[in-house]
């Protein structure tokens, strides 16, 4: 890989789950970590967050979990530049600079805008109930995030591929006004992981309350394991692995021996949900059990993970500070 500028954001409205283990945080951790690519940044979007949550002390959590999580899971924070974006300032004047060279109508067709207003209009409300400038302008805030750090490559899932293709516009925008001084970004699609299924065999997701979040204790992460919902087949009936929740779920965590062993047992019948539940939680807890310690000692000593934060804005501004002073000079002399 060539020495690529690569930048992402996590949003912190929940506490993570091992849907987002798999399908974000790992993939985006293996690749920031990556010795042979270039630079790479990875923020805490908090300021993305309040366009649905009010609650200061609930964001201040999420961004303390999401950070420990990050660092108990392995990011290299002297090759990363690990920060939250309410401590780099400039990424607020940028996009009050940014959206004068924003036409109205792209907001109109962002899909995250779009849909709430779907919603609306499905329920006969006033199209615009409920939604704030916040979430209007969204994709403003993130061009912000994507073009202050002069990012070649933003690692996201499908649904952020429009955010960072109107990144991708604005700079294009701005430098036919203004000159060539934003680069233009690309989305960098993730691999597909396959989709995570929750306890009740749907996508795992915050918005069915089907999670298991990452931390659990091994406890709490058994009796979650224990309720997943299954078939009435009895033990010594054969089953179809990639029919049960629990099979899809063992896939994520266990080694590829013990996964042809546990489908073998699947198929051959002999083996319970009980007994595969069993299983399915030893590998998630023995994959799980190590950074599990790191993480809680972080969320006992929150001013060690503030400190590397904190460190990781300074970073970031000394990037940040030149490439907004770049623009404003370009725009206002
Ligand atoms: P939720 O559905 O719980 O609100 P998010 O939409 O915040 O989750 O997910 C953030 C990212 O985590 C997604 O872009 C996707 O890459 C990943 N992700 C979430 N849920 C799953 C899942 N069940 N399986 C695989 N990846 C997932
Ligand atoms: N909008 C992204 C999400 O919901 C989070 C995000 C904010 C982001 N700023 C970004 C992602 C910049 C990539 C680059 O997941």
């Amino acid at each position: 890989m060539s020495k690529e500028i690569i930048l992402t954001g996590i949003k912190p409205t929940g506490t993570p789950h091992l849907g987002n283990l798999v399908g974000a945080i790992m993939p985006v951790i293996n690749m920031a970590n990556d010795a042979s690519a270039g630079q790479s940044f990875v923020f805490i979007a908090d300021l993305h967050s309040l366009n649905a949550i009010s609650d200061r002390a609930a964001i201040a959590r999420h961004t303390r979990e999401i950070a420990a999580i990050f660092l108990s899971l392995g990011l290299n924070t002297e090759r990363t530049v690990f920060f939250r974006q309410s401590d780099v300032p400039e990424v607020s004047e940028l996009t009050v600079l940014l959206m004068n060279v924003t036409p109205k109508g792209m907001m109109n067709r962002a899909h995250a805008y779009k849909a709430s207003v779907d919603k609306n209009v499905a329920s006969g409300t006033d199209a615009d109930a409920g939604i704030n400038m916040g979430l209007y302008t969204y994709p403003v805030l993130m061009a912000a995030d994507i073009l202050l750090y002069g990012s070649d490559l933003v690692p996201v899932g499908a649904d952020q591929k429009q955010h960072v293709e109107f990144a991708r516009d604005i700079a294009g925008y701005f430098n036919n006004v203004y000159g060539p001084i934003l680069k233009l970004p690309q989305p960098f699609i993730r691999a597909e992981t396959g989709i995570v299924p929750g306890l009740d065999g749907r996508k795992m997701s915050k918005s069915y309350g089907n999670q298991i979040p990452i931390f659990d204790d091994s406890a709490e992460l058994k009796k979650k394991v224990m309720r997943i919902i299954t078939d009435s087949k009895l033990p010594e009936e054969p089953k179809d692995p990639d029919e049960s929740t629990i099979f899809q779920l063992y896939q994520h965590f266990a080694t590829r021996a013990d996964i042809a062993d546990l489908r073998k047992k699947f198929e051959s019948g002999g083996m319970g949900y009980g007994d595969a539940k069993k299983t399915l939680f030893t590998a998630i807890d023995a994959y799980l059990s190590a950074p599990r310690k790191k993480y809680n000692e972080l969320m006992a000593t929150p001013e060690k993970t503030d400190a590397i934060l904190a460190a990781g804005a300074t970073r970031a501004r000394a990037v940040a500070v030149p490439m907004l002073a770049r623009v404003k000079s370009a725009m206002l002399g």
